[in-house]
């Protein structure tokens, strides 16, 4: 039998800067999704099936392959669900691990083509790039990336799901593309990457808010990497919370769910917490100090391996 694992990712912080040529710190954590391609396969759920059918045709396998899925990844989505599936799934039908950027284009072609999600390069990436113990900072500019590690200490990171799983969520994001493109064409630019906070008063809004967010975003991660340089977490909480309050007034991706749980891990000791991912849902990633005890519903996570085929 042969099958294959792939991890969820967390993004420490480069929040919807992917799609823009921006800069992201993503890493892959321990759970994840292992798919077997087995005789007889399982009952797939409807939300995995897309999934499936996208990659095998993908890759030129028949639409029946019988395939497994094995997920310990938290229900309610926020930590790449999908893009580990469509990873895991072409590696286990021997798609080749040694090009990450085009096994992550295809994933990124079978989100977009089969489940409507115009999602960047983040998650796939950020699953088949992990490595235990550290993050990687990518520049989706050129599609580089390097190592970072991510020395926390007696410091942990969690999240926590928010429970809201906005019907919008699919729309908003797409919409936030659409005026990231907008913003750009107006500027004259290919992309956001070489925008600046004074062009942006140029924009009408909301507009110049996207950009705005987007130029201090990029900035935040080059931040961050200097924070854990010099092992100054409080440092790094600092620019979470500040993630978080772009993505909520700038950005206008937050909604009642997350700010609440934003305030619950505040409440918990969290140092500093910030939506991740996709928002208008989904799950906030917090920084516990190490005398705060994330709450029971949290999920601790720590920078694991990236994706790999399995013997069945
Ligand atoms: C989702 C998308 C990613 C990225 C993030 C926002 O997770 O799949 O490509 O755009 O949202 O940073």
């Amino acid at each position: 039998m042969t099958g294959a694992f792939a991890p969820g990712r967390a993004n420490l912080i480069g929040e919807h800067t992917d799609y823009n040529d921006g800069l992201a710190l993503p890493f892959a954590i321990e759970r994840g999704v292992e798919v077997q391609l087995t005789a007889s396969g399982s009952q797939l759920a409807d939300s995995e099936n897309p999934y499936v059918r996208g990659v095998l045709a993908e890759l030129g396998w028949p639409s029946d392959t019988p395939v497994s899925i094995a997920s310990d990844l938290p229900e309610g989505g926020g930590l790449s669900s999908s893009a580990a599936l469509t990873m895991a799934l072409a590696l286990a039908l021997g798609a080749d691990p040694g090009d990450p950027v085009a096994l992550a284009r295809l994933g990124q072609r079978v989100e977009r083509e089969y489940a409507g999600a115009d999602t960047g390069l983040l998650d796939q990436l950020a699953i088949l790039l992990g490595r235990e113990g550290q993050a990687v900072r990518i520049d989706f500019r050129d599609l580089s990336w390097r190592h970072v590690p991510l020395d926390l200490g007696d410091w942990r990171l969690a999240t926590i799901d928010s429970g809201a799983q906005h019907a919008h969520a699919q729309s908003g994001y797409n919409d936030r593309r659409r005026e990231c493109r907008e913003a750009a064409y107006a500027l004259g630019l290919s992309s956001l990457r070489d925008a600046t906070v004074a062009s942006a008063e140029s924009l009408p809004a909301p507009l110049g808010d996207r950009v705005r967010h987007v130029v201090g975003e990029n900035a935040r991660v080059d931040a961050a990497i200097a924070a854990l340089e010099q092992g100054d977490l409080d440092a790094l909480a600092v620019l979470l919370d500040e993630s978080h309050a772009s993505l909520r007034d700038l950005y206008d991706a937050s909604v009642p769910e997350v700010e609440a749980t934003v305030a619950r891990a505040k409440q918990a000791g969290a140092a500093g917490a910030r939506m991740m991912g996709g928002g208008f849902g989904g799950v906030v990633l917090a920084l516990f100090p190490p005398d705060a005890e994330p709450p029971d519903d949290a999920l601790v996570v720590r920078p694991a391996a990236g994706a790999h085929v399995v013997d069945g």
